[in-house]
């Protein structure tokens, strides 16, 4: 069987139609509500989504959607929510955790009258084992359903699956992302200890192993492109930090301070961070001044500790250059410290191959990794390069 989760046309496929799918299908369950399973609409509404479906069904002729912590995922590929679906996504969500559904799985030969089954069996049922046995009397083969794959809380990080529990931890770093971006740009406290919980479990991970999570890296997010930074540069830090064999609670250390080194940037509006032309020299001028705005927004943090001094240190020179190029511009130049160093590799590597920024061009990582060996010696230092080449070019 081919393995749909490696093959890159099929993510392309789900960047393209996954919006669409999760909409549809919303969509359907919505006007059970509404109508009678032989009304017009709702048969529209399900030949829509078959359509969408049976493509994706492909050769393997099975596919699962998942829903892990309120986000959806077409086989182990995130499914993004463009703003006008947002509503959409919200109500299936709901309708998930209210049913406690956590999987679907749909199998060929699919039938447009199985969707409609299905969504009527999820209005009908108070939860997946119950929505399951409703299909089975309705003799529906195309369709199945499962509970919830992830316990909403916290402990259930040790279960045994290694792939499973690192997609709840990127994900959980992405809520913890966003509450952080939300805190700083309302201009409230950040909540540090959050973010001490997610980035200890990732240490944990990273230690046992990382290879798992180093794969979420790769995934580049369309609309929060900040929250995927926060996450992947922490992740890499820390991947770095263990090569060089850093003490256990230093690696934490390191991954909180790489998980705030842009939170500046919160003090810069989205419009300007998400526009897609260059910047001028007036916004170029406010983006330059993200590392000391990240330091204010760390003093005003709510419990200050010397995380958050390391925190702010690296805040403040992340864009200062293994050479002293780089800014902002202080009085006396200097090297920055080993955290601020790592974390600038890390950040090199993500906001290149991201191409959210520097020109918009994502580069592959292949010509990342030969750019930053370029690097190695001027502006990144030469042994951190070496050892981070050498952890991704396998
Ligand atoms: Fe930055
Ligand atoms: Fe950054």
């Amino acid at each position: 069987m081919k393995d749909k989760k490696t093959d890159s046309a099929f993510k392309d496929s789900v960047a393209k139609y996954g919006g669409l799918l999760i909409n549809q299908f919303s969509i359907l369950v919505k006007l059970t509500g509404i109508h009678s399973s032989i009304n017009e609409a709702m048969v529209n509404a399900a030949t829509k989504l078959f359509s969408v479906l049976e493509p994706f069904l492909g050769e393997t002729g099975e596919l699962t959607v998942r829903m892990i912590e309120g986000s959806f995922f077409i086989e182990d590929v995130r499914v993004r929510a463009s703003l006008s679906d947002v509503d959409n996504f919200e109500f299936l969500a709901g309708e998930f955790k209210k049913r406690k559904i956590g999987l679907l799985t749909f199998r060929a030969p699919l039938q447009s009258d199985d969707l409609i089954y299905l969504a009527y069996s999820i209005r009908g049922g108070a939860e997946a084992s119950e929505i399951q046995s409703l299909l089975e009397s309705k003799l529906t083969k195309g369709v199945s359903i499962g509970g919830p794959l992830f316990f909403e809380k916290k402990e259930s990080l040790d279960m045994g699956d290694a792939k499973a529990v690192a997609t709840k931890l990127y994900t959980v770093g992405l809520s913890a992302a966003k509450e952080v971006d939300d805190s700083a740009r309302s201009g409230k406290p950040i909540n540090v200890r959050r973010v001490k919980r997610v980035i200890h479990a990732m240490v944990d991970n990273i230690l046992k192993d990382e290879t798992h999570i180093l794969g979420f890296t790769t995934l580049k997010s369309f609309e929060n492109y900040l929250y995927n930074h926060m996450i992947n540069t922490a992740i890499l830090s820390i991947a770095i930090g263990k090569r060089i064999n850093l003490a256990k609670n230093l690696l934490s250390k390191l991954g909180i301070a790489a998980f705030f080194h842009d939170i500046g940037k919160a003090e810069i509006p989205s419009s300007i961070l998400n526009k897609p032309s260059e910047f001028s020299n007036r916004e170029m001028d406010l983006i330059m001044r993200h590392p000391v705005e990240g330091v204010k927004i760390l003093i005003r943090a709510k419990d200050l500790s010397d995380i958050s001094i390391i925190s702010m240190l690296v805040s403040l020179e992340h864009h200062l250059n293994y050479d002293s190029s780089g800014y902002p511009e202080l009085t006396r130049k200097r090297t920055p410290n080993i955290f601020s160093r790592i974390i600038g590799i890390a950040d090199y590597y993500d906001n290149f191959t991201s191409g959210k920024i520097y020109g918009r061009i994502a580069y592959t990582p292949e010509n990342v990794l030969k750019m930053m060996h370029e690097k190695g010696g001027k502006s990144l230092d030469p042994v951190l390069v070496r050892i981070f080449i050498n952890m991704l070019a396998k």
